[in-house]
């Protein structure tokens, strides 16, 4: 099969990818089972259409180049105005060319543009009648597309009746959620049917099912409206509405009538007054990709005056005023060749998928998370499958779903471990996520290494091969043991000379002053993370008053709710033998400024938090620090933070103080600046907390 963009070489292959494509085009429209992922059938289409330039005499009545559809799909029910697709850009270079002889065709600048999400679903049109909704008809070859009525009610945002008794058309996407696609695929497999590959499959499959013995759940956006040629009543009004006013005042108007569109989501449609400000929010919404909770495959630029878009028409394929700004794929197919089972330093065993390479968005993937084993059999894995794989920005890759029609019956079950992979203990199965017998005892070197990290107890020169080597000979089993090792014993390893003996010894005897919170992140107490450490530390002042804290107690540390409270009573109690130990060997157990809470008591937090240049503000660090603060890890940012007053955050919401933005911020400086929220460089916020900056 041929899914390169490399030229066809000759007529043959030219067919031979006629053929693959058109196939691949019907079983996507009918089923959502296609044979290839969406990249490689953009690019086999690029390759057809490069041939066919080349040899117009050869193109073939098949093609599918130049179709909505790749047409592919049928259906009996007419468009009242044909359901055009979108020509498509890739970069900023051929956005600005397009947009440039757009306003050629129309001889004038063009005053607003609308901006918005490309959701990655199925194009559908829905007729309400007098605020009823009537029919749902899917896109089909555009002229005429097919009947799918039957799954009215169970497509979100698409209500039954609109807010008034209106009679148009409604077109827009229907799709599934991360959310809803989980759901879907948990109750197919509970029902023995093979899961979907990707939320935009289980769309197609389920808007064009019927009988199902189950239902799963859709959500619909719209981008267009139009009326409907029914002689009604003040429907002469509508009419006038929808096409003559701007396409972001009809997105409004129809979503005041109770029909979801993308305007309540992290990335609502905008407008921009010029063309060279479109590649900004372009940019906003690229960079807000990973974090939405539905897929978008690229963001679509139209014209958003109605005389604009009268002034530059329509082709038989794609409207003129508006086209498809295409973001790189992020989902490719690729095989699952095993399953690794890896135990962390608490002793949970974390199942891994080790995947054949595949590039996705610039970076090679290999391997791939999997939750736990419960979620393996939910999603029907198996070792062989092809599976669709995720991957957006920083995010770590996941596995969507098994190609399931694309299996072969050599696909084999993914054994479970019957003991622990690292010790060979037993495991303990009461959770979701399974746990070694021994728990944080099972992996030393991990607990170790974690331990001396430099968010922890910073302990330079203690690397990986170091903790093993230091646990291998037998010289410390936790970190408690670091601090009585000796110089002699130190010399005695491999490789390890009088300098970096006495530099280490000299790293360790720092590490011994550090801050409780530093302790406690270091213990790795489950259920709390850095901030979370903090947040303990000040509040208890010492080890010892947490340690005598129960459950209630706990509870009144800020963001530490029922279920957490009990987890990390019973945590501090399983690790209270190298508590214990720490406190034997001289290791601090407080935390500098803090005050101990009186008892019974509730916590202050604004004497949790201290006082100092940021109190009572909620701080979020974004981009890259530069100056003074240029060295600091996000986590030391936070630390800095939290010491001046402040309380740090990750995320930029209408409760956000601060924002602290550095170098090649991207959406978190958008988002601050709409809501009118404060913001500083590095520079700016060193000033600010001067007083509370680590010295050199
Ligand atoms: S406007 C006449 N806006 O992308 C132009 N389309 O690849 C109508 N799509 O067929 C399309 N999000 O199914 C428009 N905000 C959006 C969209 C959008 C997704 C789909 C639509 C279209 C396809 C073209």
């Amino acid at each position: 099969m041929k899914t390169t963009s490399a030229a066809l070489a000759d007529t043959a292959a030219y067919a031979e990818a006629v053929e693959t494509a058109t196939k691949a085009a019907a079983a996507y429209y009918a089923t959502g089972e296609s044979p290839l992922d969406d990249d490689a059938y953009d690019r086999l289409v690029r390759a057809l259409a490069a041939y066919e330039d080349e040899h117009p005499d050869e193109v073939l009545p098949d093609s599918p180049t130049g179709k909505v559809a790749g047409g592919a799909a049928v259906g009996d029910v007419p468009h009242t105005v044909p359901m055009l697709s979108l020509d498509n850009v890739f970069s900023a270079e051929q956005f600005a060319t397009w947009a440039a002889s757009l306003e050629r065709r129309i001889g004038r600048p063009l005053e607003q543009w609308s901006v918005e999400p490309k959701l990655d679903g199925l194009a559908v049109a829905a007729r309400y009648h007098d605020g009823k909704l009537v029919q749902l008809i899917t896109r089909g070859d555009g002229s005429a597309g097919e009947d799918v009525s039957h799954a009215i009610g169970t497509i979100v945002g698409l209500p039954g009746r609109l807010d008034r008794p209106v009679t148009l058309e409604v077109r827009g996407e229907v799709l599934m959620t991360t959310a809803q696609f989980e759901r879907a695929n948990a109750t197919r497999t509970g029902h023995g049917a093979a899961p979907f590959a990707n939320p935009r499959n289980g769309a197609a499959g389920t808007l064009r099912a019927k009988d199902r013995p189950y239902t799963v759940e859709m959500t619909f956006s719209c981008y267009d409206a139009l009326p409907l040629p029914l002689p009604l009543p003040g429907s002469g009004d509508l009419t006038g509405r929808l096409q003559d006013e701007p396409h972001s005042e009809v997105l409004a108007y129809v979503a005041g009538l109770g029909v979801h569109t993308a305007a309540g989501t992290a990335v609502p449609p905008r407008t921009v007054a010029a063309a060279d400000q479109v590649q900004a929010r372009v940019e906003e919404i690229a960079a807000l990709r990973a974090e939405l909770p539905f897929g978008i495959d690229g963001i679509v630029i139209k014209a958003d005056l109605a005389a604009d878009r009268r002034a530059a028409g329509s082709g038989t394929r794609a409207p003129r005023w508006a086209i498809a700004y295409k973001l790189p794929a992020v989902e490719k197919v690729t095989q699952l060749l095993a399953v690794e089972w890896n135990v962390g330093r608490t002793g949970i065993i974390a199942p891994r998928a080790v995947l054949e390479p595949v590039e996705i968005d610039g970076s090679t993937v290999t391997y791939a998370t999997l939750h736990n084993p419960a979620d393996i059999t939910r999603r029907d894995l198996r070792i062989g499958d092809q599976v669709m794989v995720y991957k957006a920005g920083d995010i770590i890759p996941r596995i969507e779903a098994p190609v399931a029609h694309l299996r072969t019956g050599s696909e084999t079950a993914i054994a479970f471990p019957e003991v622990c992979p690292q010790c060979g203990s037993g495991i303990d199965t009461s959770e979701q996520r399974w746990r070694c017998s021994r728990g944080r005892n099972c992996h030393a070197v991990a607990s170790l290494s974690y331990a001396v990290g430099r968010d922890q107890l910073d302990i330079e020169g203690l690397g990986g091969t170091r903790a093993v080597q230091l646990v291998e000979a037998g010289l410390v089993r936790d970190f408690a043991d670091l601090f009585s090792l000796t110089r002699e014993q130190l010399l005695s390893l491999d490789r390890m000379g009088e300098t970096s003996t006495d530099n280490l010894l000299a790293a360790i005897e720092q590490a011994r002053t550090r801050p409780l919170a530093r302790v406690l992140a270091a213990l790795g107490v489950r259920g709390t993370g850095r901030s979370m450490s903090r947040r303990i530390a000040r509040h208890f002042a010492t080890m010892e008053q947490l340690r005598a804290a129960d459950a209630e107690a706990v509870q009144q540390v800020e963001g530490i709710g029922v279920e957490k409270a009990p987890v990390i009573v019973a945590e501090l109690a399983e690790l209270a033998p190298l508590i214990d130990k720490l406190v034997a060997v001289g290791v601090n157990m407080t935390e500098p400024g803090a005050t101990p809470p009186v008892a019974g008591e509730a916590s202050d937090p604004a004497a949790d938090a201290g006082s100092g240049p940021l109190d009572g503000m909620t701080v979020v660090v974004t981009g890259a620090m530069t100056g003074p603060l240029e060295k600091l890890s996000r986590n030391e940012m936070n630390e800095l933070i939290e010491r001046a007053g402040g309380k740090a955050s990750s995320s930029v919401s209408k409760r956000t103080s601060l924002l602290v933005a550095g170098e090649n911020a991207g959406s978190k400086r958008a988002k601050a600046e709409d809501l009118g929220i404060r913001t500083a460089t590095p520079d700016e916020f060193a000033d600010l907390v001067a007083a509370a900056l680590p010295g050199d």
